[in-house]
């Protein structure tokens, strides 16, 4: 059952310096319990994309286009208050860096109170502090009696994280979009968070969207993958099938730019060469070209025409590359 579906949605923010082409048409659809990625470099496009799903995009000149449909209805048709009643309920928001997501000078306990209030008002106050107890124990807080009345400072950032999950599922929100979650963390309690998003995902049956530009989280947890460079989708594939055979020459980049996952070397990273293109002067043609290795051997084209997003084996990819070549060139891209 498709909960979400985004179709050609366009985000440009008027500048000082010009038009900002943030996004450029994307569509994607999310299904009822489902985990999608988005991944791509910084820049690409992804906050803006997922901010979009509940009118989060703030500026003074913000133009936005296309359709979100949760549940057949468009979000970006809602009224204020509408808008306001889906955020937190009916879709929650995890973003990248907890000390700033949670409020100073509430304690744990109210905050997540609140954020069920919202929703639900006329709890009683014994209720409310049950949830909130609640919530903690269920994101494997310690000793929730006492730390539900303590302030955000008292968490070290994983626990922090961890209260901030709370909050965004205190409603059972039927799609979690998380924001780089884990990002501001150390390795190892990244770990504990993804494991404790995709444990929760299973317990409320949400959809979650999860944005990284780390592929290698992306494998923990997701099922399928979109793969975004300035502003647009450039793969959109099953996570097995991005790994074993990448359709974009960029998926491929990227992966090689991901640590060696199986072998757990210590390997240096490849990076994909060049910059990231200006979104106010986009390259002409593929806006991938001027770095992909594969662009000079199908003369022109890449340069003057945008490759649409067209099938490839199960796959999806916007790339010029005949099918028979993408797969052969980039299924070897686990030659190391
Ligand atoms: N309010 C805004 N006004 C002007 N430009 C903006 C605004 N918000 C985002 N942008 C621009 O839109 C582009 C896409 O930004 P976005 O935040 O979606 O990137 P991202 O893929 O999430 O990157 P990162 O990995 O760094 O989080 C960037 O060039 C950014 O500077
Ligand atoms: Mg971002």
């Amino acid at each position: 059952m498709t909960l979400l579906s985004v179709q050609d949605l366009r985000v440009t923010f008027g500048t000082a310096d010009g038009d900002v082409h943030a996004v450029k048409g994307v569509s994607f659809d999310v299904a009822a319990g489902e985990t999608v990625a988005i991944v791509g470099e910084s820049g690409s496009g992804k906050s803006v994309t997922a901010n979009s799903l509940l009118r989060l995009n703030f500026g003074a000149d913000v133009r936005t286009s296309g359709r979100i449909l949760l549940e057949g209805r468009d979000v970006l048709a809602m009224s204020e208050d509408e808008v306001r009643a889906v955020r937190g309920r009916d879709v929650a928001m995890i973003f990248q860096d907890p000390l700033t997501a949670l409020n100073p000078f509430y304690t744990v306990g109210r905050q997540i109170a609140e954020a069920y209030e919202v929703h639900h008002p006329g709890t009683s106050k014994k209720d409310l502090r049950e949830i909130a107890l609640d919530s903690l124990r269920k994101v494997g807080i310690p000793e929730p009696t006492k730390r539900v009345d303590q302030y955000p400072h008292e968490f070290s950032g994983g626990m922090r994280q961890r209260i901030v999950i709370a909050i965004a599922l205190v409603n059972s929100p039927k799609i979690l979009i998380a924001d780089e979650p884990t990002t501001a963390l150390d390795v190892t309690v990244q770990a504990q968070i993804l494991e404790l998003i995709a444990a929760m995902q299973q317990e409320h049956g949400s959809a979650v969207v999860l944005i990284t530009h780390d592929l290698g989280v992306v494998a923990e947890i997701t099922e399928r993958v979109m793969v975004m460079y300035a502003g647009r989708v450039v793969e959109s594939a099953s996570v097995v099938d991005a790994f074993a055979t990448p359709t974009h020459p960029y998926t491929r980049g990227l992966l090689k730019s991901v640590k060696s996952l199986d072998t757990g070397r210590h390997e240096r990273l490849e990076s994909i060469p060049g910059i990231p293109p200006s979104l106010i002067k986009l390259p002409s043609g593929c806006p991938f070209h001027p770095r992909c290795s594969f662009a000079s051997s199908l003369g022109s084209r890449c340069s003057t025409e945008v490759p649409e997003l067209r099938a490839v084996g199960s796959s999806s990819s916007a790339c010029h590359l005949p099918n028979e070549r993408l797969l052969d060139l980039l299924g070897g891209a686990h030659d190391r």
